[in-house]
């Protein structure tokens, strides 16, 4: 086999909308990064979940989710977004995401707001995700601490990414 037949990873992962039996496969993605979801988070996701829905990325088996919750007409929020411990950082989250956000921007959603964990707190493994999500367009706003929910010491990020204008609603 020469190179061109070596297959990114993401390029056999299927997006589609999350249906309940995903439940435990998503469950036990985000149990499997203990370092970004306490076991506190891993109950608001299977909340979430049930609540909301929302996408997987399927490469025969789940291997990514996003949950989003729709705050209004033209505005969500990516409540959760996790990859497979070892799957990270081949793709994945990059497909997931711009489905998601495409799919979103097909319903008229032009704001998408994304809460993580500031990089004042010094706390290494929310590096990668703040990078991820810069990467994908979103663009910080705002620092919020304390975070009204989150634990002390545990500054809020936020990020909004554009999918369209709101300028063009205005009379
Ligand atoms: C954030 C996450 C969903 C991204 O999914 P992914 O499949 O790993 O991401 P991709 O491979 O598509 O993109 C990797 C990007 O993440 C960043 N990244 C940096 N270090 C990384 C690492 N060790 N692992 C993964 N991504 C890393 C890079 O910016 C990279 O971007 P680029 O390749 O475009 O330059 C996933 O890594 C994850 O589950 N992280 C832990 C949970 C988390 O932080 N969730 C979000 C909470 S707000």
């Amino acid at each position: 086999m020469g190179p061109s037949s070596v297959w990114n990873d993401a390029f056999v992962v299927r997006v589609r909308v999350y249906r309940p039996g995903d439940l435990d496969a998503c469950l036990s993605i985000v149990r499997g990064l203990p370092e970004f979801f306490t076991a506190e988070a891993v109950e608001a996701i299977r909340d979430d979940l049930g609540r909301h829905g929302g996408w997987v990325a399927d490469a025969g088996e789940v291997v990514g989710l996003a949950v989003v919750e729709r705050r209004s007409v033209a505005v969500a929020e990516m409540l959760w977004a996790a990859v497979h411990r070892d799957r990270r950082g081949s793709g994945i989250g990059t497909r997931l995401i711009e489905q998601v956000l495409g799919a979103l921007a097909g319903e008229g959603v032009v704001l998408v707001e994304v809460k993580t964990l500031d990089g004042s707190a010094g706390y290494g493994p929310y590096a990668s995700t703040r990078a991820f999500w810069e990467r994908r367009g979103f663009v910080q706003v705002d620092r919020i601490d304390p975070m009204p929910g989150w634990q002390p010491g545990s500054p809020c990020a936020l990020y909004v990414a554009a999918l369209g204008t709101t300028r063009s609603k205005l009379g």
